[in-house]
């Protein structure tokens, strides 16, 4: 949790300063931060990158970034607040200029030595940062300074060791701050209250009255212009190493005894380390990939994965996992936790859905209907809110029940601004919380989980495309619910 209440002040870094994260999430959240008086006029952002811009093209570019958006404060006094610094990633010399223009920066606006250093650019370079940062002293200050990196963390277990090896020679684990983005979305974060401040679902979140719990991720877009990347990763690395894993964990964690950081990484490390390993010769039974095909979306004829730009005419590339999780704990033995995510499929939706056992006797449903269970069903985006799933009477004096929903959307009440999850995490990385970052035991055992699944895949290149796009994935992907006598909750 926060260590420093008060208005941060620190020089941002942003490596890749050039780059489509800068603009499109990292630029309107400092803004939106600057806007709403989160940061203070004491800031400063040097943008770092390969190309020779100047500051104002940087400041230009942060302009254009933050044009679709509403503001209040003076654009021009927010954008001079950024620099630009041209760099080359394995030259001491860059790093020594830079160290310069930051001690410039933290006296012009009387920042106290404390710099954030945010990588948003092509991992294999984080190490070569991360180690001249430090051997040319840009790290070594009087204040904070904290690392920030983007995903992809490895591509496995063991390039992620490799690579947290390099960054643990220049930083300790308290100043690294791995980002998984979904940590920052508000329904994400507002799981854990919904399980530990409503008496009515925490008494119930075990396996004697939950049945199973559906977490779906689905994207109506493509690969766009990632498939340089996306080819190599697949949906199982991108998603499930990452945002659906820790979705699982924050769903099945035990109450952690303090709301501080060490105390809820060490649960959900705990619920990593009870997910139960697939064997190589369960993968079919519990796991299932797909890959687009040409198909309709919003009307719209769309391509199939394998004739995107940059795309292997015979890939193998998965862009669609189903999966079954099972969680060897008290708390959680023989309920399945079923994922799905897949990009091109009928649209953007990720929900959660809690489905509670039925009650022992159908006394309200007649002619041969079968009982409604109750489900919360909690939708993290777009919608953000929770909905119940009860049953009542039926109106008109029948003695029948129906099923009826209590609904309770977030984003939809006046005057509700939800922040960008980027928002969140530059935030609480100023404010040294790293509570909804990733820590390395978390994703260590993410990858140890899944490692075993892609590499069985790599090996056994049969995939060929099996949903069409705007559809819901595979068959394959209902069987696997199905086999178990349920079936995927619509989103
Ligand atoms: C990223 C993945 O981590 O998450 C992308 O690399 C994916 O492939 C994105 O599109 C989804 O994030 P969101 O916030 O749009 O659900």
């Amino acid at each position: 949790m926060r260590k420093e209440q008060i208005e941060p002040k620190a020089v941002i870094v942003i490596f890749g300063a050039t780059g489509d994260l800068a603009k499109r999430k990292l630029y309107p959240s400092i803004h939106r931060l600057f806007e709403n008086g989160q940061i203070g006029d004491d800031f400063a952002v040097v943008g770092v990158g390969r190309r020779p811009w100047t500051n104002e093209d940087l400041r230009d570019t942060v302009q254009n970034s933050i044009a679709k958006f509403e503001y209040k404060k003076d654009v021009k006094e927010f954008t001079s607040h950024f620099y630009y610094h041209p760099f080359d990633v394995t030259c001491s010399d860059s790093y020594r200029d830079l160290n310069e223009l930051i001690e410039q920066l933290e006296s012009t606006y009387q920042i106290p030595n404390n710099r954030m250093f945010y990588l948003a650019m092509a991992p294999e370079f984080f190490g070569t940062i991360a180690k001249f940062l430090k051997s040319e002293g840009v790290t070594s200050t009087n204040g904070w300074s904290r690392l920030v990196i983007e995903k992809p963390f490895g591509h496995d277990l063991a390039s992620a060791k490799a690579l947290n090896q390099e960054i643990r020679e220049a930083f300790t684990e308290d100043q690294i701050y791995r980002i998984d983005h979904y940590l920052g979305k508000q329904m994400v974060q507002n799981i854990e209250v919904i399980r530990f401040a409503n008496a009515i679902f925490e008494p119930l979140w075990t396996n004697r009255y939950i049945s199973n719990i559906q977490i779906t991720s689905s994207e109506d877009l493509g690969v766009e212009d990632r498939a340089r990347y996306y080819e190599k990763s697949g949906a199982l690395r991108d998603m499930v190493q990452n945002h659906i894993l820790q979705m699982v964990a924050l769903l099945a964690m035990e109450p952690p005894i303090k709301l501080n950081t060490e105390e809820i990484r060490s649960e959900k490390v705990k619920v990593l380390r009870a997910l139960r390993p697939i064997q190589t010769d369960q993968i079919e039974q519990f796991f299932v990939r797909g890959q687009y095909d040409a198909g309709m979306i919003d009307e719209h004829q769309v391509k199939a994965y394998r004739d995107e730009q940059n795309v292997a005419e015979d890939s193998n590339t998965e862009t669609f996992v189903a999966g079954k999780l099972l969680i060897d704990n008290f708390r959680w033995a023989g309920v399945p936790f079923y994922i799905r995510t897949g990009k091109r499929m009928k649209k953007k939706s990720t929900q959660i859905v809690v489905q509670f056992k039925d009650i022992p006797m159908n006394l309200y449903y007649g002619n041969g209907e079968t009982m409604h269970p109750n489900l919360l069903v909690i939708h993290i985006q777009p919608d953000e809110g929770i909905t119940l799933h009860l049953n009542a009477r039926k109106l008109g004096g029948s003695t029948f029940a129906e099923p009826i929903k209590l609904d309770y959307c977030h984003n939809c009440e006046d005057g509700i601004n939800t922040p960008e999850a980027y928002e969140k995490l530059i935030l609480d990385c100023l404010h040294g919380d790293a509570t909804n970052f990733a820590h390395w035991d978390e994703v260590a055992l993410s990858w140890n989980f899944v490692d075993v699944i892609s590499q069985y895949w790599e090996n056994n290149k049969t995939l060929s495309p099996n949903y069409k796009a705007g559809s819901m994935g595979p068959k394959a992907s209902d069987e696997l619910l199905g086999r178990d006598g349920f079936h995927w909750w619509p989103i």
